[in-house]
């Protein structure tokens, strides 16, 4: 059996509840060692899947002890009681580990150098899952869709301004691989499945591709021909967290094995619009 900890999340919301045992806030809290054990020697997982975590990249930077009571202590807790019950422990990372100044998409070989305190955060959890439990995936994901209905990030508000703007601005100096949760949840589940542990990238592919990239897309797949998206500079857009300008990535390992999941993230991006937002939000 599966136990999802921080599961009424985003990603957490794509698994489908007969397949995952679904935990979260307030009865699992992963900073609760406690909490943590009985809940895991209660169900007895024979594969604990660690999506719980503080996301607010930019809330980050003025919470540093809470990301990483959650990020660090809580990945420790899990890791440490998903041992002592024998369970396979997957965890969810982010491209955000890396520097994000080299050329090109990042590989599962290139070290980690991470720019702001999430990225520190989620590298010092893969770093503690890697020590504590031999049996373990770590998969790396790019910038996230998803949500739906309750999507706040960046295609969802665009989705939204589109709706009643026809001149608007994205940003195109940083450049990412998009993520469609809903992919990733089946590749996660599938790829468990074959025993092959270690660090894989799970983004969506078809090039790497910027802010302006993707608004451009959505767009396209709204038919809104008509809407006029400037190129701008980040600089437009301060954030607390620092960006590296190139948080792409390539699912290498998976190429190489020839099981690699992930669409591309066009078509993942149409699939979301249309099955998703145009559905929820109209
Ligand atoms: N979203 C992205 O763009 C992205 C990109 C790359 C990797 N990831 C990784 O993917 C995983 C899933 O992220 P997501 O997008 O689903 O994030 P999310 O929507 O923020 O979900 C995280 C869940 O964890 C819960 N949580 C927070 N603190 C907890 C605690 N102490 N104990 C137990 N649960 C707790 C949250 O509850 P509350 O909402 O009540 O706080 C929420 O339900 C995370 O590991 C994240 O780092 C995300």
């Amino acid at each position: 059996m599966i136990l999802a900890t921080g599961a009424n999340g985003m990603l957490g919301s794509y698994f489908p509840d007969d397949a995952v045992l679904k935990t979260d806030l307030p009865e699992m809290d992963v900073t609760d060692l406690e909490c943590v054990r009985e809940m895991l020697h209660r169900h007895r997982p024979t594969h604990v899947l660690h999506l719980a975590a503080w996301t607010d990249v930019d809330g980050a930077e003025s919470n540093v002890e809470a990301c990483y009571r959650t990020n660090v202590i809580g990945t420790l807790h899990v890791a440490s009681v998903a041992k002592e019950i024998g369970a396979v422990l997957t965890y969810i990372s982010t491209t955000q580990v890396f520097s994000g100044d080299k050329e090109g998409p990042y590989t599962e070989f290139d070290a980690v150098d991470p720019v702001n305190t999430y990225g520190a955060s989620k590298a010092e959890g893969e770093r503690i899952v890697r020590e504590i439990c031999d049996r373990h995936y770590i998969f790396r994901a790019g910038w996230m869709l998803g949500g739906g209905l309750k999507d706040h990030k960046f295609v969802g508000k665009m989705f939204d301004l589109m709706k009643t703007r026809d001149h608007l601005m994205a940003v195109d100096d940083k450049i990412g691989s998009p993520t469609y949760a809903k992919e990733l949840a089946a590749g996660i589940l599938s790829h468990i499945k074959t025993g092959l542990f270690g660090t894989y990238h799970m983004v969506n592919g078809g090039g790497v591709c910027s802010r302006h990239a993707m608004a451009l897309e959505i767009a396209r797949v709204l038919g809104r021909s008509d809407v006029v998206i400037d190129p701008v500079s980040s600089d437009r857009f301060p954030l607390p967290a620092r960006r590296g300008a190139n948080e792409s990535a390539s699912n290498y390992k998976l190429d190489l094995m020839r099981r690699n999941p992930m669409s591309s993230w066009k078509e993942a991006l149409a699939d979301y619009v249309r099955g998703e937002l145009i559905a929820s939000r109209r």
